[in-house]
């Protein structure tokens, strides 16, 4: 998907979602007006049942307003097939969720890898792919751990990772931080800044007003409507992506500063070597639980990883041989 920044990447027109009938009415949304900029970070705070998980499921696709348009780089999402939506959700946005949602019985590396069965990759591409990405997390050594073995952040980082691993130009995190301390929370939001700087739309829930800082704008939303809406930095400083390469691809390179611009709230520099460096004191620093069970578990880990890594080496051997072959040929 193409984008510059400033461009209009979401828009709700008066959305209202009810829930009940009659007396039991109640709405979650009430004509919701928003306009989304592409390259904007949206922290949407708000009192427990003002609405801001129903927002973020019907941006997501997850959920379809009453009634009130939505639209979505410029088309309206009702006039979209299911289908489209369902390739579109899987290709273009990253969920995030409070409660990680990882699946319990799949490996770090399962779980990470995926949404990628809805692009059609194959199974080593996937498991390579997961790999790379796990890396920049500093989470390889993990990768073939389940999700119970790791701490809360680190099982934040494994969902920020699944959350990027198709490349998404949307982010969604319905209250990323809730379940983590404050040095934890710091890591994601840093990690959240890095994915924000090269480019990438996010919207975040949080009930914590210090992480407003992170934003470039600010919505208070009151019983289903806004109530505040504060831009802390112009449309024209917002970041843009820049290049055609995508996160994936960026995130395992040296980043350069990005300008955020010196008038805004937020940070005026951002360094993402910095949240390379807290990640790897979290890595060094979160003791996991040493049990026979864990040691064990590591050395299966690390025999089906070089099973896979063997299985990738061969298949590129392969690949290479054929592409000598047809250059003879040519
Ligand atoms: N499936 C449902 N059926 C009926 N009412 C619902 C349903 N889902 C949400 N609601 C109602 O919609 C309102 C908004 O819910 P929502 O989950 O969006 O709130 P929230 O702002 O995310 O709250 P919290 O901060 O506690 O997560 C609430 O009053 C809730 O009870
Ligand atoms: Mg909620």
């Amino acid at each position: 998907m193409s984008k510059t920044s400033n461009e209009t990447i979401i828009e709700l027109k008066a959305v209202t979602k009810r829930y009940g009938f009659g007396d039991a009415e109640s709405f979650a949304l009430h004509n919701f007006d928003l306009e989304v900029k592409c390259g904007e970070f949206i922290i949407i705070m708000g009192p427990s049942g003002c609405g801001k998980t129903t927002l973020l499921n019907i941006i997501g696709l997850l959920d379809k307003p009453t009634s009130g348009e939505y639209l979505l780089n410029g088309k309206k999402v009702d006039r979209i097939s299911s289908r489209k939506k369902a390739r579109f959700r899987a290709k273009e946005i990253g969920f995030i969720f409070q409660n990680f949602n990882l699946i319990p019985n799949l490996s770090v590396i399962e779980n990470v890898s995926l949404p990628l069965i809805y692009s059609g990759h194959h199974k080593i591409r996937r498991l390579k792919k997961a790999d790379d990405i796990l890396e920049h997390f500093h989470l390889r050594e993990r990768e073939y751990y389940m999700p119970h073995q790791l701490s809360g952040g680190q099982q934040q980082r494994v969902a920020i990772a699944r959350s990027l691993i198709s490349d998404p130009s949307i982010i969604l995190a319905d209250e990323p931080t809730g379940n983590l301390d404050s040095r934890s929370s710091h890591i994601i939001m840093e990690e959240l800044r890095d994915i924000h700087a090269q480019g990438n739309t996010i919207i975040m829930v949080t009930h914590n007003p210090s992480l407003t800082t992170y934003a470039t704008r600010v919505i208070n939303m009151l019983d289903g409507e806004i109530d505040t809406d504060i831009k802390t930095v112009d449309d024209s400083e917002l970041p843009h992506p820049g290049d055609p390469e995508k996160i994936s691809v960026r995130i395992l390179s040296k980043k350069q500063p990005v300008e955020l611009g010196a008038d805004s709230n937020t940070k005026a520099v951002f360094s993402g070597e910095r949240a390379t460096i807290e990640n790897e004191k979290l890595a060094k620093e979160e003791p996991i639980e040493e049990t026979e069970e864990k040691t064990k578990q590591d050395k299966k880990s690390k025999k089906k990883f070089n099973l896979a890594e063997k299985k990738i080496k061969k298949k590129a051997e392969k690949d290479k041989q054929k592409s000598n072959t047809e250059n003879k040929e040519l």
